[in-house]
């Protein structure tokens, strides 16, 4: 393969060729490691004293693979995408799906401010509707307590931008939307929640009950648009039209039928998560947040969709994204500070769309297994691969994660590996 790393592409042909240490070599000059960062590599990242500053009853630590999605363009951004998954193929599809994107100019991404939302709730509220008013005519005040508590947050850029008021049949409750910049978010609005509760339930004429940040944080949502030429998708059998029209049928069903949705978002969620856990950021926070947005309207739908467009495949997702780029467990975890220094990213907002991008890579490469030759014979056979009973000889897995490999190219990691990598 080319060896020729420091050009700041993400195409990397052959990386899968190389053994664990021909990649970290590689990586070492493309992304300027140390010495410890690849000592953090080989040991996970996170060591057993740290986890016990971390968690209650540590007794160790728990390790994932990380690997590396390749072929990565984003607005115009090459970048090597470090995943941590468990599940084999995951990698090697959205390297292979980016890869068809790339085709088509590469991932087109935008990101909402990064706003978080504090709820306060007020029950036994006699007069909601006065109460509404009287909260509504007071959002100056409660924005000024709002920002008195988050003064760094202020310094940097963040802050307070709106109150919300929702009354409910039982109760009313108070939104307070904050630009959290490049943290998560969660501690500091969970800090406003409480610090306004005494004086929002005044206001209100009730009793201060639950005071939590919101998961839904559909203020802070990423979008993210694909489009992939059709001359890029054929397989060995099927032409790129037939395989366009497949992926396009496959999302209709999707949007169709809770069911099928659900699982389409999954592998949107295989890419999205792989991200976010490398990068140390909460990703039950962005299930939820996922999840819940794909539900609002009442029926559950798919968080991204496909169709046919000037004779191209353009997909297109949106969805809430509460990332941090500081704080939390970033500063604990070499690992996933390692991960955003492989990434290069420094804002919460850029590191949101191309966690992103890796749901939409994902998305396109298991509906694309699916509508040609379905997903047991590429993404099972790579499951195989993973069963530490003995080597596997079989087939080449196809569209999901590697239709572009040649069977007879030996592996020089493992004697083993005769499937799974991506170009
Ligand atoms: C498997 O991890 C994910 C898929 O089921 C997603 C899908 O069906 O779209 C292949």
């Amino acid at each position: 393969m080319s060896n020729d790393a420091s050009d700041g592409n993400s195409r990397l042909p052959g990386f899968y060729k190389l053994s664990v240490d021909e990649r970290r070599e590689l990586l070492r000059h493309r992304a300027d490691l140390n010495e410890e960062d690849l000592l953090t590599l080989e040991r996970g990242g996170l060591d057993v004293m740290t986890a016990d500053r971390i968690v209650e009853n540590a007794i160790g630590v728990y390790a994932l693979p990380l690997g590396i999605g390749l072929n990565f363009r984003v607005n115009g951004n090459d970048v090597l995408v470090p995943m941590a998954v468990e599940e084999p193929s995951v990698i090697a599809a959205a390297s292979n799906a980016a890869k068809m994107v790339r085709a088509g100019g590469g991932f087109v991404a935008e990101a909402d401010d990064p706003v978080m939302t504090a709820q306060i709730e007020i029950v036994d509220v006699a007069d909601p509707e006065a109460s509404v008013s009287r909260l509504e005519a007071a959002a100056d005040e409660l924005l000024a307590l709002a920002q008195a508590t988050l003064p760094r947050l202020t310094e940097r850029g963040g802050g307070a931008r709106e109150i919300e008021v929702r009354a409910h049949p039982r109760r009313v409750v108070v939104h307070v939307h904050v630009d959290c910049r490049n943290a998560m978010g969660a501690n500091m609005v969970n800090t406003v929640a409480e610090a306004l509760a005494a004086r929002v339930a005044e206001l209100a004429g009730g009793r201060s009950g639950l005071r939590i940040l919101t998961n839904l944080c559909d203020r802070r949502c990423v979008r993210v648009k694909a489009r992939v030429p059709v001359g890029a998708l054929g397989t060995a059998t099927l032409d790129g039209a037939a395989v366009r029209e497949g992926i396009v049928a496959a999302s209709l069903f999707a949007e169709d039928d809770p069911y099928r949705a659900a699982t389409h978002n999954k592998g949107i969620m295989n890419g999205v998560d792989a991200v976010v856990m490398a990068t140390g950021n909460d990703w039950r926070g962005i299930e939820a947040g996922a999840h819940a947005f794909a539900a609002v309207g009442g029926r559950y739908r798919p968080l991204a969709v496909w169709r046919a467009e000037g004779g191209d495949l353009v997909g297109e997702l949106e969805m809430p994204m509460a990332l941090g780029t500081v704080g939390g467990t970033l500063h604990a975890h070499a690992g996933a500070r390692l991960a955003l220094k492989l990434l290069g990213v420094v804002d919460a907002s850029t590191l949101g769309m191309i966690v992103a991008s890796a749901g939409l890579a994902s998305n396109l490469a298991a509906l694309r297994a699916l509508a040609t030759e379905g997903i047991q014979r590429g993404h099972m056979n790579l499951h195989r691969r993973s069963i530490p009973s003995g080597p596997w000889e079989g087939p080449v897995p196809p569209a999901m994660g590697s239709a572009e490999r040649s069977s007879s190219s030996p592996t020089r990691s493992s004697p083993t590996r005769t499937v799974g990598g991506v170009r």
